[in-house]
């Protein structure tokens, strides 16, 4: 099976691990991206926010949520009252994924992850809520929610609530007994650009932000 695991170093750094992220080749989506996405952010994040993959723009510049996707998300958090500055941003796959048409070969089209692709980059992911130690985290989309909560996940159904922490799968310490809440779940900024009314499913993302505001009191 695809797994970043053995490329994932024990007892590493966040640079250390972006470092090494930066080689993996986990599953065949290295290939014909651009660069490992890595996270990026405040390491002593309070808010821990997890998109899909990378998107064209932050495939060329190496950054997430740097393209219009981002814009809407930095907008939205400042409306919650969460200061986009104060917070760590990944995704639940760590490289671009080109579409490809018949006969025309790789293209800049958008394909979400796959599940094996979810899982095989999910040992980073883990890596990265062990590092950041995050109060909440927050799942944009059905893939982020999915990568951290399992595949039987809903945004639909389960946005805007607090809902129990993710398992680290021995890339932290073992899930505590009385499970905690930290995750909160919200559509993915990019479900804005492409609404109908976008007025409005931005306010539902703002709301959903807000949920998270008050969870860090
Ligand atoms: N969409 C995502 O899910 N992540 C990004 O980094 C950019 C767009
Ligand atoms: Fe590794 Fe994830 Fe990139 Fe696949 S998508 S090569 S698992 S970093």
């Amino acid at each position: 099976a695809y797994t970043a695991e053995p490329f994932v170093p024990r007892d590493a750094d966040l640079a250390a691990l972006r470092e090494a992220a930066a080689g993996c080749r986990g599953c065949p989506l290295h290939r014909e991206a651009t660069q490992t996405v890595f996270g990026s952010g405040d390491a002593a994040a309070r808010v821990m926010l997890v998109g899909e993959q990378p998107g064209d723009q932050e495939d060329r510049q190496g950054r997430p949520f740097v393209g219009p996707a981002g814009k809407v998300l930095m907008r939205a958090l400042d409306e919650a009252g969460i200061d986009p500055t104060e917070t760590y941003v990944t995704n639940a796959v760590k490289h671009f994924k080109f579409g490809h048409l018949p006969g025309r070969g790789k293209r800049r089209i958008h394909k979400p992850p796959s599940l094996r692709e979810m899982t095989a980059c999910r040992p980073w992911l883990a890596a990265e809520l062990h590092l950041i130690e995050p109060e909440v985290i927050v799942a944009l989309g059905a893939t982020a929610g999915k990568a951290l909560l399992g595949p039987s996940f809903r945004v639909g159904k389960q946005r805007g609530m607090l809902l129990p922490c993710p398992p680290l799968d021995g890339h932290g310490p073992a899930p505590e007994a009385e499970p905690r809440e930290c995750v909160v779940a919200t559509i993915h900024p990019s479900a804005v650009l492409r609404a109908d009314d976008r007025e409005a499913a931005c306010q539902g993302l703002v709301s959903d932000l807000r949920v998270v505001a008050e969870a860090l009191g």
